[in-house]
């Protein structure tokens, strides 16, 4: 016996309208979740703005939002001059982003943000700004002659080597008064991140520790800028790139403990 056509038409009918309707329900709480969720990354983008820029990093969810959202700042924003894995770039003097050396301040959260606000050199009246390396062969304050034992001396801080001991002695005595260096990057070299000026005594180098390289910066002068975001990034975007660049800067080492995160300039 076959089947009268009556009897299947309605039941199709049926079954396609109740599709339809699963359809439509399924549809309604997608729609209802991206909603919620996109409600609640607001919420959570607008907590951290709202907090104290250090306090971020104490919340490990809203930590962890702040590194993802970052991420592809860094890359698209970033990375053309700090690097694709933040190692900065001697040849644009664009420092490393990822060790916990800093030049301006001490690498805080809210210091950071600073930084990244307004940025160095950039024009801004809020910038960091305070000072440059001055030409000091360029404008005659130093000769040639007193360049080369300068760098010399430099060379002798960050490597101990101590090969030609009586230019190394007269780069002291220029670094201490001549050459007026102390008053920047302080009397024992270890820098002052009031001026950005970076310290001598480690391997950490925004253009170079090699000879020529530092008699250059010596000589020429060097005036570094990083561009300011302020108004190219929104304020939750910054935020969260503070938080991700001091995360990133944080890590612990097999040596030291995630909690000794005291920093020290160079
Ligand atoms: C007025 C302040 C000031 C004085 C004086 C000064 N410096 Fe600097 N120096 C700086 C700053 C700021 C920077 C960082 C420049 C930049 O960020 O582009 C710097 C950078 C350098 C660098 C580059 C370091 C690196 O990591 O590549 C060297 C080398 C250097 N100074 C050596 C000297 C020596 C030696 C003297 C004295 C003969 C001296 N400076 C005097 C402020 C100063
Ligand atoms: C055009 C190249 C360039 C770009 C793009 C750039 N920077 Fe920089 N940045 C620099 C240079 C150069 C310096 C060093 C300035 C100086 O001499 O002190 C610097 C310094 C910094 C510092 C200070 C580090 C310290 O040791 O205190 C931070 C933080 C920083 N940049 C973050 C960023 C972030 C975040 C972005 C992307 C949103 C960015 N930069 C994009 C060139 C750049």
């Amino acid at each position: 016996m076959t089947t009268p056509e009556a009897e299947v038409t309605p039941r199709r009918g049926l079954l396609t309208k109740s599709r339809l309707i699963t359809a439509a329900v399924v549809g309604v709480i997608v729609v209802a979740l991206v909603v919620i969720t996109q409600m609640l990354a607001h919420q959570a983008q607008a907590r951290m703005v709202a907090m104290f820029p250090d306090d971020v990093v104490k919340d490990a969810a809203l930590t962890k939002m702040a590194i993802s959202m970052a991420k592809p700042t860094f890359a698209s924003h970033c990375a053309s001059c700090h690097g694709a894995d933040m190692k900065g770039d001697q040849k644009k003097g664009a420092p490393n982003l990822a060790d916990n050396i800093w030049l301006f301040d001490f690498g805080h959260v809210s210091d950071i943000e600073m930084t990244v606000l307004y940025g160095v050199r950039s024009g801004l009246g809020k910038s960091r700004n305070i000072t440059d390396m001055p030409g000091l062969g360029l404008s005659g304050q130093l000769y040639p002659y007193e360049v080369k034992d300068a760098t010399k001396y430099v060379l002798y801080l960050s490597t101990g080597k101590t090969d030609d001991q009586e230019a190394i002695k007269r780069g002291a005595a220029i670094f201490q008064d001549k050459g007026v260096c102390y008053d920047c990057h302080s009397s024992d070299a270890q820098g002052n991140s009031d001026y950005g000026a970076p310290g001598f005594t480690d391997k950490d180098w925004l253009y170079g520790g090699d000879y020529d390289t530092i008699y250059h910066s010596i000589y020429y002068g060097r005036h570094g800028k990083c561009p300011a975001w302020v108004d190219k990034l929104s304020a939750a975007q910054i935020r969260a790139m503070a938080v991700y660049l001091y995360v990133n800067s944080h890590k612990p080492t097999p040596t030291q403990s995630a909690s000794a995160h005291d920093t020290h300039i160079g």
